[in-house]
């Protein structure tokens, strides 16, 4: 028992929790994951799975995403990347819904299906739907020699290393990376984007794991803010653009972790609905960086304000405008707005994790939930 215990510590490498060490791990995954692939002084993108295939991408007349959960998440991220940068259409799906509604695939579809465990049963089924109507079906996936890494015609690995905590983190960001890199380099073979464009992009990926880095030290203000709004019953996640995943992302990991109802949104939508929770009792976590639609986002906070909501806001460092009117605001380094997704999710990851560590919850293995479903 006592070794038992023992073990675990050292396999949590100091950390009170596996999705704590996992979060802190992210500049290591994200660097792991573009190491070797992205060479950014020649401005060269290397991925096996997408050279020996890229034709296929290249003809794509579009790309179909498969995914379940946090991957699909990152699938909605990388659909705004990859419609931004490439301009081949994108559409999104949960594998269990597409699944199951006789959907039009044909051979020239590329299908991208995303799982960190490789295993998801509904993911795993909708890949050999795919492949039967004659898609090329492209895996990205954590685990190495998993069910979907060898059901699909080809893919490209995170290297997240493993993840324990059943909530998602790393697998997230490292998902997000390999797609962008992906996007990327189809961008730059299609000619959607300037050979300037391009090298900026790959430059300030490079500089990503150590703003990564940079925002993992909001944890303490993180902390404090989670002590505030522990008891909280509902909370609202609003974002736009590449940030209206992460909003979803986020009421996930909450959702998830403390067992408190949390909803996604886009902001503009707010004031189809959600904006009727609205009251003193309502925290609202706003993804606002300063480059995507940020006076619309400025003037959701002031409708959300004016009627005594609660504003935690995620913001580009040397903002001022929102942090004379959010309740909190915790900041994260400047970048491309295409890569703030890699940024704005930490915080929102953290935030989950301390607000379960203090209500008690079981924050590596929440109730009713799995790492890897292998079930319908
Ligand atoms: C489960 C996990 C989630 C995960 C989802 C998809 O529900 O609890 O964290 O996002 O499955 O898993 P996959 O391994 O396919 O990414």
């Amino acid at each position: 028992q006592e070794l038992q215990l023992n073990l675990e510590q050292i396999e949590k490498g100091g950390y009170d929790h596996f999705m704590l060490k996992e979060i802190y791990e992210q500049p290591r995954a994200i660097l792991d994951t573009f190491r070797g692939r992205m060479l950014s002084n020649e401005g060269i993108i290397r991925m096996a799975g997408v050279d020996d295939n890229i034709e296929k991408f290249l003809n794509a007349q579009r790309i179909l995403i498969v995914a379940c959960g946090t991957s699909w998440h990152a699938g909605l991220v990388a659909e705004y990347v990859f419609e931004n940068l490439t301009r081949t259409p994108v559409e999104v799906e949960y594998a269990s819904e597409f699944r199951y509604r006789n959907p039009i695939i044909t051979e020239k579809d590329v299908v991208i299906a995303i799982s960190q465990s490789g295993e998801t049963a509904d993911t795993l089924a909708a890949i050999k739907l795919a492949k039967s109507k004659g898609a090329f079906v492209f895996g990205v996936c954590n685990v190495v020699g998993s069910s979907i890494s060898r059901e699909t015609n080809a893919g490209a690995y995170t290297h997240a290393g493993p993840e324990i905590g059943v909530a998602s983190t790393k697998a997230f960001t490292t998902q997000i990376t390999v797609l962008t890199l992906i996007a990327l380099k189809l961008a730059q073979k299609k000619g959607t984007i300037s050979t300037s464009e391009f090298h900026g992009y790959l430059t300030e990926m490079s500089a990503i794991p150590a703003k990564v880095e940079k925002t993992l030290e909001s944890d303490e203000h993180v902390k404090t803010i989670s002590s505030i709004y522990k008891d909280a019953t509902n909370f609202l996640y609003l974002g736009r653009g590449y940030n209206f995943p992460v909003a979803l992302e986020g009421a996930l990991k909450l959702k998830e972790i403390s067992y408190i109802h949390a909803e996604g949104y886009p902001a503009a939508e707010m004031k189809h609905g959600p904006i009727a929770l609205i009251d003193e009792q309502m925290p609202v976590v706003v993804i606002a960086t300063r480059k995507g639609h940020y006076e619309k986002v400025v003037s959701n906070i002031q409708e959300i304000k004016s009627r005594k909501g609660k504003i935690i806001a995620v913001v580009m460092q040397g903002d001022t405008s929102i942090k004379k009117i959010a309740d909190y605001v915790i900041e994260i380094p400047e970048t491309l707005e295409l890569l703030t997704p890699l940024l704005t999710t930490i915080p929102l990851q953290l935030l989950s994790y301390y607000i379960a560590v203090m209500r008690n919850c079981n924050v590596d293995q929440p109730r009713n939930l799995a790492k890897s479903v292998t079930v319908e």
